[in-house]
């Protein structure tokens, strides 16, 4: 029987887990937050976007962003630009976009467990900040090297483990094969950690269950819902913290996550720009009743701050009528 109160991250997510959404989510009770995934040579050839990705702040602690690549030399370059910011710095080997395993990197690497450990060991090597890694089972042609690589990047000193229980192959098709994730956590000593398909209390405790594992991450599930780290500690004993949008009711929860998400954001981004404010108002609101029309309207508002207010009139009226579940 388990007792200790593993570890919930906010899963690493391109367009969604910018600065402001990663410290709401903290608020709403994520232990751990990673940055979207960022290219070494992007970083290595100071492109503004590429260290916009990388912003932090001193309340976001710890701080993880995470970087791929295909060539092992920007990586540890990009490892040593990182090192005086990052607390920890994550390495994807999950990225199933064909432009990123074109290019060797990312799921792509998994079918050379050589080069990942190559590639690992010159990024220990070259820093003294932890190094963690998130990967899937495999690429899917062919036997999955998850477990084998595991081992072997646990024995070059690898902090920390994130697996993805599917393969590059299947994207995000099929279920996220829990038992292959428990055959990992089952051959090592460092604490892995699950991913895929945990959509609340319930999956988590499965997954948790069935795994094993020293945590769990989660990504889907918590787009336009970053909630989903409060109830499923809520609902497992884990925490009986008051929220703090101070009701547990979804309504006022939900409306109070937006409101907050536009305050980060205006704090953070300089002029109000958020490329992906229209993003996370299309999910914040996907699936409540009006939404399709809502979306529609979203669609036409252009001025950032508008588009904040309308959102969270939007809200605001649902939980005056009891309409969000
Ligand atoms: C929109 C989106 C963007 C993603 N971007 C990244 C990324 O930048 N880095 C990464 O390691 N994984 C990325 N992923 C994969 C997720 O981190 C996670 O592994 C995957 O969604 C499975 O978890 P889930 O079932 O909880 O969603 C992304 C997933 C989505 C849906």
């Amino acid at each position: 029987m388990r007792t200790a109160k593993p570890p919930l991250f906010l899963a690493p997510m391109a367009g969604v887990t910018d600065l402001a959404y990663r410290l709401l989510a903290s608020e709403c009770g994520a232990d751990f937050t990673v940055t979207e995934f960022t290219a070494a040579s992007g970083l290595t050839r100071r492109n503004t976007n590429s260290w916009l990705k990388v912003e932090s702040d001193p309340r976001e602690n710890p701080f993880i962003p995470q970087i791929f690549g295909g060539d092992i030399e920007e990586m540890v370059t990009t490892v040593k630009l990182l090192q005086d910011r990052a607390d920890i710095i994550d390495l994807n080997f999950g990225c199933p976009a064909p432009k990123v395993c074109r290019n060797d990197a990312g799921a792509a690497l998994l079918r050379d467990p050589d080069r990942v450990v190559k590639m690992v060991r010159a990024c220990i090597e070259a820093t003294d900040v932890p190094i963690t890694v998130k990967m899937r089972l495999g690429t899917g042609s062919g036997p999955n090297t998850a477990l084998e690589i595991c081992q072997r990047i646990e024995a070059e000193g690898v902090e920390r483990i994130c697996v993805h229980g599917r393969t590059l192959k299947q994207r995000y098709s099929g279920d996220s094969d829990w038992s292959q994730i428990r055959d990992i956590v089952q051959s090592v000593e460092i604490p892995v950690i699950a991913n895929g398909d945990v959509v609340n209390a319930k999956t988590a405790a499965e997954c948790l269950e069935k795994t094993g594992a020293a945590g769990l991450m989660i990504g889907r599930g918590a787009i336009g819902r970053p909630t989903i780290f409060h109830e499923i500690k809520r609902d497992l004993g884990w925490s009986e913290d008051k929220p703090p949008w101070g009701i547990d009711d979804p309504a006022v929860a939900r409306h109070w996550c937006w409101e907050r998400y536009v305050e980060l954001s205006s704090e953070l981004y300089c002029d109000y720009h958020n490329k992906n404010l229209k993003r996370h108002a299309v999910s914040f609101t996907k699936g409540l009743p009006g939404a399709s029309a809502m979306r529609v309207e979203l669609h036409s508002i252009h001025d950032q701050q508008k588009l904040g207010q309308r959102v969270s009139e939007y809200l605001e009226e649902l939980a005056s009528l009891g309409a969000v579940a």
